[in-house]
């Protein structure tokens, strides 16, 4: 099977597949870089770029920064080639300014997840850019649609539909994560695919983000009806991706079995490997830390268990003690750290 292109709005990739935004700098300007060359979306995840001690004090300008310099290293790299876009979690409290950001960076596209993208369109404004939502159900998709419609006049480019077995926060119950077969990603694209048509988008792109690993796993996706797919978890394991050597041989070294679910500080269910961190969270412990910044809108530093900034920055630097693994469910794809053209090798015809 040739694998057919993937377009949105304006843009094409050769393959039918997007790079997910992965913070903390997993997501990183060289993957996404890497990833466009490749023939797919590059994304830039935009949360936790920095500084903690300048953040402390100048939190919103410190991230616009170095949210602004990750993109440009990106761009200089590309030269103009396409498309790169960023990631930006609804749960981020400077989520208007770091959009604003990416707008005036003049990325390609923007995927926004992470709770209900509803305002999105708001700071984006006129700019030619891609808007893209990310989704766990039909019902969460159509508020999108009925709220940017009613507001903004404006539809999204594309819709991305996250799974209950994929890595990252999970916009589930923890009944329903116990029984994926119920929201399993054939089920919700015959939903997801409903809700467009109803809403005048039969030909919208509808993307599937879970346990892509390979080119079976893509076609799959694509026999379901997905126009392409979301690859987070098997990234981790590029050489290009940002994260220390010794975090990557984390995840390389997990089995479905070193999963869990624990319940993560931005107020949803965090699907993570059991590292010395979550062992100490599972027992109800209370990690000893001061809030550096209020990344997050929906963490209460007082009852959280731990700083998810710090801990993600943990993994960033390959601190396995103190770090946090978000996986997906399969993170036993990750065998090896690879190019990540070897992926992409594999889907040529
Ligand atoms: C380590 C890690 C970090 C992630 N960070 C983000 C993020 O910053 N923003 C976001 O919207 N999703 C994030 N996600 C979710 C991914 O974007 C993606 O939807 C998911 O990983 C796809 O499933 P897969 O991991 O099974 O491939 C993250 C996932 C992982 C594994």
């Amino acid at each position: 099977m040739k694998l057919p292109s993937l377009k949105i709005r304006h843009l094409e990739s050769q393959y039918p597949v997007i790079q997910a935004g992965m913070g903390v700098k997993v997501g990183s300007a060289e993957l996404a870089a890497a990833v466009v060359e490749c023939g797919g979306y590059g994304t830039i995840a935009s949360v936790g770029l920095g500084d903690v001690e300048r953040g402390k004090y100048h939190f919103v300008e410190e991230c616009n920064n170095k949210f602004s310099d990750e993109i440009h290293r990106a761009q200089e790299r590309l030269k103009g080639k396409k498309p790169l876009g960023v990631n930006v979690m609804v749960a981020l409290s400077n989520y208007k300014e770091i959009v604003e950001t990416a707008v005036k960076e003049g990325v390609d596209f923007i995927i926004s997840g992470a709770g209900l993208p509803l305002n999105l369109p708001e700071f984006v404004g006129d700019a030619d850019i891609a808007l893209i939502p990310v989704v766990s159900s039909a019902r969460a998709f159509d508020l999108v649609l009925r709220t940017w419609s009613r507001k903004y006049n404006r539809k999204p480019d594309a819709v991305i539909v996250e799974g209950p077995r994929n890595g990252g926060h999970l916009g589930f119950t923890m009944e329903q994560i116990e029984h994926p077969e119920t929201c399993s990603l054939d089920i919700l694209y015959k939903e997801i695919k409903a809700a467009a048509e109803q809403a005048g988008l039969p030909d919208l792109p509808i993307i599937a983000a879970a346990e892509v690993a390979s080119r079976a796993d893509v076609e799959r996706m694509l026999s379901y009806g997905y126009n392409g797919v979301q690859v987070g978890t098997y990234f981790i394991a590029t050489e290009e991706a940002g994260v220390d050597k010794k975090s990557k041989m984390v995840w390389i070294n997990a089995t479905e079995k070193d999963i869990v679910i624990i319940k993560s500080p931005v107020g949803l269910p965090v699907r993570v490997l059991r590292t010395p961190l979550v062992e100490r969270v599972l027992t109800g412990e209370k990690q000893r830390f001061t809030c550096p910044y209020r990344c997050l809108r929906s963490c209460n530093p007082a009852k959280s268990l731990f700083c998810i900034a710090r801990a993600l920055i943990a993994t960033y630097q390959g601190d396995v003690e103190n770090g946090l693994y978000m996986t997906g469910c399969n993170v036993a794809a990750c065998t090896k750290i690879f190019p990540v053209k070897e992926f992409f090798d594999t889907l040529k015809d």
